[in-house]
């Protein structure tokens, strides 16, 4: 039965590649494997600082199946690319452990595996540092931070206030590193033909891994095909490319066979990318009324000597609370670590876990209560910009979460409820994201028999974006969803943004409304006069997109969790957990409540168990692997749910959507430590909140 175009939009249509990819059709990066393809195993760095002084190639090659030794040696030679990440086998330097010193090629898997472990190095190590400190004197300040934002932002006099306040609350919080670990490796297949590069990679993107490629193997952009058709989550990960698609393109053109390389997944940590470790400071001034009166956020935090990168733990204070004299900062060193990058909602995790749990101080320390105390610190307008918001229904999200939790009857005290060995406790924290919309091109077809097919470059990484796209595709066009097909995840497609920063819906779905709406025209022009051929528009949102904002566009939630605390055991466990948001309008109620628990889901892990150490000595993280490395699985999530606000935006994009992918995961680790403080009375600030750390 199809649905009519007034109920398609914000329906809970099923995800349309459900089927195939529950009987194992759907095909993933790694599944592609063309006549004559060969294997490609990569070989890690085993030191964290120095230079490969000898390989022992010739003792390799004489082994089984073993076709080529790539190494800095004899690869080709790369194009200066954007990203140094991505400048491999090039020279013999090694910036960190794990780094790509060679690529064992081979017939078969296993022989390429036994290659790579039989390869004998010879390295002349250096002394290397990797011992994040807040008084590192590496420690810089950088020019801006992830997002393009400055890395200092100073308003009023926040020394002279703080002095001043009646209430200070003065607190650290110290969060190690952690890593995406999507459920599929990162995996690229290559395969040179006539000239040309098409590749398979599990990628948040295929246009930008396409350009990447165009850049280092110095080729036109037309020449390359890139296919990200089915992906199993990336969580920012995947959002550029990685080294797995560069191998697998060197190898190829080296050994002139398609060529596949899959990575183990005990080499991820070092080589796709990581939430860095963030040290804060957060102090909040206050009057005895909890109105915050100053406020400030230093953030120390690391990055490698390949590339800067800035994790902006510090930014989202600059969207929350009334905060007339404020201070955010960040400051940086290169350490002899593995590269950072983004790990779902990069700098609002972990910065509105500090913040948030700085609240809970201070509602402690004022004495009121945790929702009352943000409420009464709601701004008029961004503090940081001044700008309107577009939409903020952050109150409403705390009101209608307090009601539905049933708030109101917790006891304040802490340590105030026990169940035999069990402390019971609950905690509340807010989060937010930003509203990011980038360029984007579609094109849609109406074909005779009422068929209408929709083409962009969407990537859909578990996410189900192909469905929600035919949802707005059917709507603008108001003909029934199952008339409609979508074709995305691949390079060859019109242009299209990467499947990250929460913006691959409104960017992908305005450029699919606009090409829809204006397919309608025309079809309306010709009044039922459909040419054989059909009619296609194609339609890009350049103009739209580019304006500068006249409203500060955030989403917001709030977040909402019982814990129990085991006396005996030290474990915490979760008994339940209901997050509301406001997040302009929902597309599809079924897969955005799947996206909203999975980003609850990720910050419980982030709460009680993940957490990748620095093996000092070694220059390596010490979990690197999902049996040392522990995510949630369903016997941590006991009750969990997801609400929102009906949101009403006309200053966001046609559909009224904010980006939903990240805002769940934001100020969940903040939420289920708040209910840590409560059922025991300690504060913990460091997480994960493990059984070492809360006997
Ligand atoms: Mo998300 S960390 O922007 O893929």
């Amino acid at each position: 039965m199809s649905r009519t175009a007034t109920t398609v939009l914000g329906a809970p249509a099923e995800r349309r590649e459900a089927r195939e990819k529950a009987a194992g059709h759907a095909r993933y990066a790694a599944e592609h494997t063309p006549s004559g393809c060969a294997y490609g195993w990569p070989v890690p760095a085993a030191v964290a600082r120095g230079r490969v002084t000898a390989l022992g190639t010739a003792d390799v090659l004489a082994m089984p199946g073993v076709i080529a030794v790539l190494t800095h040696e004899n690869a080709p030679r790369l194009g200066e690319p954007d990203d140094p990440t991505l400048r491999l086998l090039q020279d013999d330097r090694v910036p960190h452990r794990g780094w790509h010193i060679a690529l064992a090629v081979a017939d078969t898997l296993e022989n390429a595996r036994a290659a790579a472990a039989a390869l004998r190095v010879d390295y002349e190590t250096e002394d290397h540092d990797v011992r994040l400190t807040a008084r590192h004197p590496g420690l810089y300040t950088p020019e801006e931070v992830n997002g393009g934002f400055p890395a200092v932002r100073e308003r009023g006099d926040f020394d002279g206030a703080y002095d001043s306040a009646d209430v200070r609350v003065d607190a650290a919080y110290d969060l190690t590193a952690l890593h995406n670990h999507p459920m599929e490796p990162h995996a690229a297949t290559a395969h040179w033909h006539d000239g040309r590069l098409t590749v398979w990679d599990s990628s948040q993107g295929s246009g930008s891994v396409r350009d990447a490629l165009a850049q280092l193997f110095g080729l036109d952009r037309k020449q390359i095909t890139v296919v990200s058709e089915h992906v199993g989550g990336g969580f920012g990960s995947k959002g550029t490319a990685r080294p797995p698609v560069v191998l697998a393109a060197m190898a190829a053109r080296h050994t002139g066979r398609p060529v596949k390389v899959s990575l183990p997944r005990r080499q991820m940590p070092a080589v796709v990318g990581h939430r860095a470790p963030t040290l804060h400071r957060v102090r909040l001034g206050a009057g005895a009324d909890g109105r915050i009166t100053a406020l400030a956020h230093e953030v120390v935090t690391q990055t490698s000597r390949v590339k800067e990168f800035v994790e902006q733990a510090a930014v989202p204070a600059r969207v929350m609370y009334v905060s007339p004299n404020s201070r955010t900062v960040h400051r940086v060193t290169a350490l002899d670590v593995p590269t950072p990058s983004w790990m779902r909602a990069p700098g609002e995790t972990p910065g509105m876990y500090a913040l948030e749990c700085a609240m809970d101080e201070l509602a402690v320390a004022t004495g009121l209560d945790p929702v009352a105390l943000r409420l009464r610190n709601e701004p008029d307008t961004e503090p940081d910009s001044g700008l309107p918001f577009s939409s903020r229904h952050l109150g409403e999200c705390l009101r209608r979460g307090q009601d539905l939790f049933g708030w109101q009857r917790r006891d304040p005290r802490p340590g105030a409820t026990r169940e035999g060995d069990l402390l019971i406790g609950s905690g509340v924290a807010a989060g937010t994201y930003p509203v990011y919309v980038v360029p984007s091109s579609a094109s849609a077809h109406a074909g005779p028999g009422g068929v209408h097919r929709i083409r962009v470059n969407a990537t859909d990484i578990g996410t189900g974006a192909r469905t929600v796209l035919a949802q707005i595709a059917a709507e603008a066009l108001n003909v029934p969803l199952d008339s409609v097909t979508v074709e995305i995840g691949s390079s060859d497609l019109p242009r299209a943004p990467l499947a990250g920063g929460s913006s691959g819906t409104a960017s992908w779905g305005w450029a699919v409304h606009k090409a829809c709406s204006q397919l309608a025209g025309r079809l309306a022009d010709l009044s039922g006069e459909l040419p054989s051929e059909g009619v296609t528009v194609t339609a890009d949102t350049r103009e739209e997109t580019g304006a500068e904002p006249a409203y500060a566009r955030h989403a917001f939630g709030a977040v909402f969790c019982e814990v129990q605390v085991d006396t005996v055991t030290g474990e915490v466990g979760v008994r339940r957990m209901l997050g509301v948001y406001a997040a302009g309008r929902i597309l599809n109620a079924r897969t955005a409540r799947s996206q909203f628990i999975g980003g609850m889901t990720m910050g419980i892990g982030m709460a009680l168990m993940e957490g990748s150490t620095m093996d000092e000595r070694f220059g390596d993280f010490a979990e690197r692997d999902l049996a040392s490395y522990h995510v949630p699985v369903c016997a941590d999530v006991r009750s969990i749910e997801a609400q929102w606000i009906e949101e009403d935006d006309p200053h966001l994009n046609p559909m009224g959507s904010k980006g939903i992918g990240e805002i769940g995961i934001v100020g969940t680790a903040a939420a289920v430590a708040n209910a840590v403080r409560h059922a025991t009375g300690v504060r913990l600030r460091n997480l994960p909140l493990t059984p070492d750390k809360v006997l």
